[in-house]
């Protein structure tokens, strides 16, 4: 596809739902006992693939657009699956079904698409064989032998909510109480949404002590814009001329915020106003104009709270004054795809001044830069970052494979060209 180009960006747009509260709102809602209901649910195909993991486990889910309803059967109401489970390109779907299927009473197998066969699965498998979990293959599939699962006390060597959530969703499951130290804090919607259907939970800094608890209460649960989804437009606003750009109900919880941090470091012009919270997840409006940025580094416990948003703040570092270093980063290389290596190559297409290390890049701003034939790796994110780069390059651009914006954000070029009008 030939990437079209706008020659500034005004207006407003509200995003799609945030993946992960979706996600967990389709797990704990299968879970708990009775009816909850999701508004604002990202209906892309990482979540839809959860959708159909629960429904192949006997749980009943009407979807109505954005609004879902998930027919909870209980802690202990999940049926065994008639065959194996499909994850598609989810990693968050798989890992955190992993610590829910450990615990049932039945036998069951996962799998995914060629990018998930190709993701660690030991992160996951490692902390829940130490539950008593017996998970066969590091890789997908995984065969998981349903086990009666004890609590630990895990230090965990990686700073991922994927892994955490994957032991506490087990620990629902054990006998006695389950304690997780981070490394770092990473996302913690899991503990949010556990906390407000009356899990047993206790969170102190980067501690969290749950005690299995025989009831989660159903929610109603209002999911608001996805900051992942909405940093394109953030990094748009502020590296187009003569551009301002209004998105509408991000989720702006503390654990997702690195990219606005990072903004100011870099002398972004951006203002969050509206601010409200819902369910113990914040949100606010979020405004970006067209800025003068500079370079900056971006390292240690940032690096959880922006993981997914490194590809889209790599193409602000290439229009910012002087040098971005991006460090500590190494969790990008097992994404979608390796986000480091991906970047480094693509951005490398049109001229970029940009260097790849072993935990991250160097990027040096202020080249003229031209147009190129661009790689997906069906990678959405990469997609959607490239698309956002191609605006500012001379000369046309292309991208092998948009489809794969589906994945997060089914309507992203709809709504990223009706700023252009
Ligand atoms: C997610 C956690 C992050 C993130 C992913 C979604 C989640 O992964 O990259 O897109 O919903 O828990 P890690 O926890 O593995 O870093």
């Amino acid at each position: 596809m030939q990437i079209k180009k706008i020659s500034r960006a005004l207006g407003e747009l509200t995003v799609p739902g945030d993946k992960s509260i979706s996600h967990r709102g389709v797990m704990l809602g299968a879970l708990a006992d009775g009816v909850t209901r999701i508004e604002g649910f990202l209906s892309g195909a990482d979540c839809l693939s959860t959708i159909d993991c629960f429904r192949k486990m006997s749980i009943e889910i009407d979807v109505n657009g954005s609004s879902v309803t998930v027919h909870g059967r209980g802690i202990h109401g999940l049926r065994r699956p008639p065959e194996m489970l499909y994850a598609g390109n989810s990693g968050t779907t798989t890992r955190l079904l992993c610590g829910i299927l450990a615990g049932q009473d039945f036998d069951s197998a996962i799998t995914g698409d060629a990018s998930i066969c190709n993701r660690p699965m030991k992160r996951v498998t490692e902390p829940l064989s130490r539950m008593g979990a017996q998970i066969r293959g590091e890789y997908c599939p995984l065969y998981i032998t349903g086990s009666r699962l004890h609590g630990i006390e895990y230090k965990m060597p990686v700073a991922s909510a994927q892994v955490k959530t994957a032991v506490l969703l087990a620990g629902l499951y054990a006998e006695g109480e389950t304690i997780i130290h981070e490394v770092e804090k990473s996302r913690d919607h899991t503990e949010l949404m556990l906390g407000a259907m009356g899990a047993d939970l206790e969170v102190s800094g980067l501690d969290i002590r749950l005690t299995p608890s025989e009831k989660l209460n159903p929610q109603h649960i209002i999911v608001p814009g996805d900051i992942s989804s909405a940093a394109f437009f953030m990094v748009l606003g502020a590296i187009m001329p003569n551009s301002e750009i209004t998105i509408r109900n991000v989720g702006i919880n503390p654990t997702r915020t690195g990219i606005i941090d990072v903004f100011k470091a870099m002398g972004a012009d951006i203002k969050t106003e509206n601010e409200r919270t819902s369910a113990g997840e914040p949100a606010a409006d979020i405004t970006v104009s067209s800025s003068d940025l500079k370079g900056t580094v971006i390292g240690g416990e940032l690096i959880p709270r922006l993981i997914d948003e490194l590809p889209v703040i790599a193409v602000a570092a290439l229009f910012a004054d002087g040098e971005t270093v991006i460090k500590d980063a190494q969790e990008l290389k097992v994404k979608e795809t390796d986000r480091i290596h991906a970047v480094v190559n693509e951005f490398s297409k049109c001229g970029a001044d940009i260097e790849e290390t072993d935990d991250g890049m160097i990027i040096r701003g202020g080249r003229t830069l031209h147009g190129a034939d661009f790689c997906t790796y069906g990678d959405h994110r990469m997609a959607m970052s490239l698309t956002v780069l191609a605006q500012l390059l001379d000369g046309e651009s292309t991208l092998d494979d948009e489809k794969c914006v589906e994945i997060s954000y089914p309507r992203f070029f709809e709504d990223f060209y009706s700023l252009g009008k």
